[in-house]
């Protein structure tokens, strides 16, 4: 019988879609950590000197202005990095796993969105712009992140950041909180 041979053919086709399927993905973790784990030292570089401009009154939008532009170079610099990961199949016993990558991330973020936080208008004039773009720059590398990392990363991240995203809320950072998958009143 002559469709007997081409049933058989579909059934292994069938069978094994799945197994070849998965085997396109690997686990990008490795790569992932390194972008994030580069971010979040130039943030907690310019975070910190942020800080102590507030805090020895040399805050204006030049030395506040000049640590912006390093942030949203370095958060523009992460994004570029991830959009050239293939997505992760991820691991939770591999290092660095799914929550290590969320936990650095996350970190990131909410340092970020703390440490911006106590700036006000009155030393920093141009401190809306600097939010709006740091709303792009930051919404941009959360998007990279969502499609390199493993799912529950960007899961893990969003727990992580459910404190910190009531800064981002007041510095009117919209894009940011939709990117994260927060309301963004
Ligand atoms: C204030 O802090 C900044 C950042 O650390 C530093 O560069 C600057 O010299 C400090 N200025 C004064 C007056 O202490
Ligand atoms: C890791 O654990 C999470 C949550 O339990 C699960 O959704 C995910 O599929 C696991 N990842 C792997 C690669 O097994």
């Amino acid at each position: 019988m002559l469709f007997r041979p081409v049933i058989a053919l579909a059934l292994v086709a069938s069978a094994f879609a799945d197994p070849l399927l998965k085997r396109q993905g690997s686990n990008t973790n490795a790569a992932i950590d390194k972008v994030v784990s580069t971010l979040s030292i130039k943030a907690h570089d310019s975070i910190p000197t942020i800080n102590t401009l507030q805090a020895n009154h040399t805050a204006n939008d030049n030395t506040v202005g000049a640590q912006v532009t390093d942030l949203k170079n370095a958060f523009d610099t992460a994004t570029t990095d991830l959009q050239g990961i293939s997505p992760s199949t991820g691991s939770n016993t591999t290092d660095p796993t799914d929550n290590d990558l969320g936990v650095v991330f996350g970190g990131v973020l909410s340092v970020a969105a703390s440490g911006l936080s106590g700036l006000t208008t009155a030393t920093v004039p141009s401190l809306n712009d600097f939010f709006a773009t740091l709303d792009t720059s930051i919404s941009a590398s959360v998007i990279a992140f969502n499609a390199a990392a493993p799912a529950d990363s960007a899961t893990f991240v969003n727990t992580l950041l459910r404190d910190a995203r009531q800064f981002f809320q007041k510095e009117g950072m919209t894009k940011t909180l939709t990117a994260l998958g927060f309301p963004t009143s």
